[in-house]
C-alpha cells in the first residue's frame, strides 16, 4: 500500500491551521432555523442534531447533506479526511478505492449570511429511497482515539464497556413498518442497552418490516461490509475511531418477494404482476416441485416446467438482491497509521458474524 497521504493531525486540544477557531460554530448555538433555505435532516438517525446540539447536520434544496465542522480539532480533522480522499489529483488506489465506501464529497459550503461558519457538502445516501430505514453502527474496540484523555476515554468506555469485546455499537435506527405504514426509531439509548446475548436481536429490528425479516436485505448488505472489510485487510494507512457505518434500505415493500410460493420474474412483472391464475399455477407448481425434491441441488425438474427463457430468468431471480447501501460515515477521530486497523476489522468481522447468525436462525 502507498505511504500515508494524510497529515499527522495534531493532538485533541491543539490548534489547528485549517480553521480559525471554533466561533463561528457557536454562533448558531440555541437557533433552530438552518441558514438560507437548509432544514435540519429529518431522517438524521444518530449524532448532533441541528437545533438541538450547536452544530448538526442539514439537508441543502438541491437534495445533499450539510454537516457542520465540529469545533477544532474534530471539524478540520474530518475536512482534511474528505479533502484528502476526494482531492482532484489524488491518484492513490488505497484512497480511490475507499471513495465508494463513503458518501461522495462535494466542497465545503457556507451560507452567505455567515461565510466563515463551514459545513462539509455531501451526497445524502438516503436520497434514493422513498421510505429509507437507516441504521448507524458505530464500529471498532474503541470509541477514543489515541490523543483522547483520561477523562474521555473513561467517559467513552462507560458509555459502552462492551464495544471492546462486541466490536461495534448501534447508535441508532429508524425501521418502516410496512402494515402501519409508519417509522419505528431506537435511538443510543436502544443500543448501550444491547448486551452479547441480545445484540443480534437488536440488529434484528432493523431488517423486519412488521411482517417478515427482510433476509433478502441482510444478504445484499452483508455483501456490502465483506467489500468493506477487504479493504480494511489491505491498507495499512488509516486509523478509524468513533467513526460509522450507514446502513439503508427501501422500506416500501417491492413486487411480490422472495418468498417461496411467489415468483418475480423482473422482466415478466408486467404479466405476472396483474394476472393472478397465472401466478397462481406457478405457485402450486412451485410448491409441487418443493413437496417432490424437498433438499435437491438439481433444479431440473422445476426447470422441465418452465420455457427456457423463463427457465433462465428463474435463475436471475434467485441471484436478485435489493439495492442497499453500507457507507462508511463520520471520520472525526481518523488518523495516519502504519498498522492494520485491528479494531475496526474486529468489529467488521463480529458484525458479518452476527448478520450470519440472523440468517442462519
Ligand atoms: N451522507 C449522509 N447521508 C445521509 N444521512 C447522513 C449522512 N451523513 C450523516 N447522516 C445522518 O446524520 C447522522 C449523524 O452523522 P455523523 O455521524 O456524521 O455526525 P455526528 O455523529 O453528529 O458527528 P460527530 O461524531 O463528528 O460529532 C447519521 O446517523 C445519519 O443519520
Ligand atoms: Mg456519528
Amino acid at each position: 500500500m502507498d505511504s500515508v497521504t494524510l497529515e499527522p493531525v495534531r493532538a485533541a486540544g491543539s490548534p489547528c491551521a485549517l480553521l480559525n477557531g471554533p466561533g463561528s460554530a457557536q454562533q448558531h448555538a440555541g437557533t433552530r432555523a438552518g441558514p438560507l433555505g437548509c432544514v435540519p435532516l429529518s431522517h438524521q438517525v444518530a449524532g448532533h442534531k441541528y437545533g438541538v446540539d450547536k452544530v448538526g447536520i442539514l439537508q441543502h434544496p438541491d437534495g445533499t447533506v450539510l454537516k457542520q465542522l465540529q469545533p477544532p480539532p474534530r471539524g478540520p480533522r474530518e475536512l482534511q479526511f474528505y479533502s484528502t480522499v476526494y482531492a482532484k489529483d489524488c491518484c492513490d488506489p488505497c484512497l480511490l478505492e475507499l471513495q465508494q465506501h463513503l458518501p461522495k464529497y462535494y466542497s465545503t459550503w457556507s451560507s452567505p449570511d455567515s461565510p466563515t461558519e463551514l459545513y462539509l457538502k455531501l451526497e445524502d445516501v438516503t436520497r434514493r429511497f422513498q421510505k429509507p430505514c437507516i441504521m448507524d453502527v458505530k464500529i471498532g474496540q474503541r470509541s477514543y482515539d489515541p490523543f483522547a484523555s483520561q477523562e474521555k476515554r473513561e467517559q467513552q468506555i462507560r458509555k459502552y464497556p462492551l464495544m471492546e469485546e462486541i466490536g461495534f455499537l448501534l447508535l441508532g435506527m429508524r425501521v418502516y413498518n410496512v402494515g402501519l405504514d409508519s417509522f419505528d426509531t431506537y435511538d443510543q439509548h436502544y443500543g448501550r442497552g444491547l448486551m452479547k446475548d441480545t445484540v443480534k436481536d437488536g440488529l434484528c429490528k432493523f431488517f423486519y418490516n412488521g411482517d417478515r425479516l427482510r433476509r433478502d436485505v441482510i444478504t445484499a448488505s452483508v455483501a456490502k461490509v465483506q467489500s468493506i472489510l477487504r479493504w480494511f485487510e489491505k491498507q495499512r494507512q488509516l486509523n478509524f475511531y468513533a467513526s460509522s457505518l450507514l446502513f439503508v434500505y427501501e422500506g416500501l415493500p417491492s413486487a411480490p418477494e422472495d418468498k417461496p410460493g411467489t415468483l418475480s420474474l423482473q422482466k415478466n412483472k408486467g404479466v405476472l404482476e396483474y394476472n393472478n391464475n397465472i401466478e397462481q399455477s406457478l405457485s402450486t407448481m412451485y410448491t409441487l416441485h418443493k413437496s417432490h425434491h424437498p433438499s435437491t441441488q438439481d433444479n431440473s425438474a422445476w426447470h422441465d416446467l418452465l420455457t427456457p427463457s423463463d427457465a433462465c430468468e428463474q435463475e436471475t431471480r434467485v441471484q436478485e438482491l435489493p439495492e442497499v447501501e453500507v457507507r462508511m460515515i463520520d471520520f472525526a477521530h481518523v488518523f495516519p497509521s502504519e498498522v492494520h486497523d485491528h479494531g475496526y476489522i474486529y468489529g467488521l468481522r463480529n458484525l458479518l458474524k452476527v448478520l450470519q447468525q440472523i440468517l442462519d436462525d
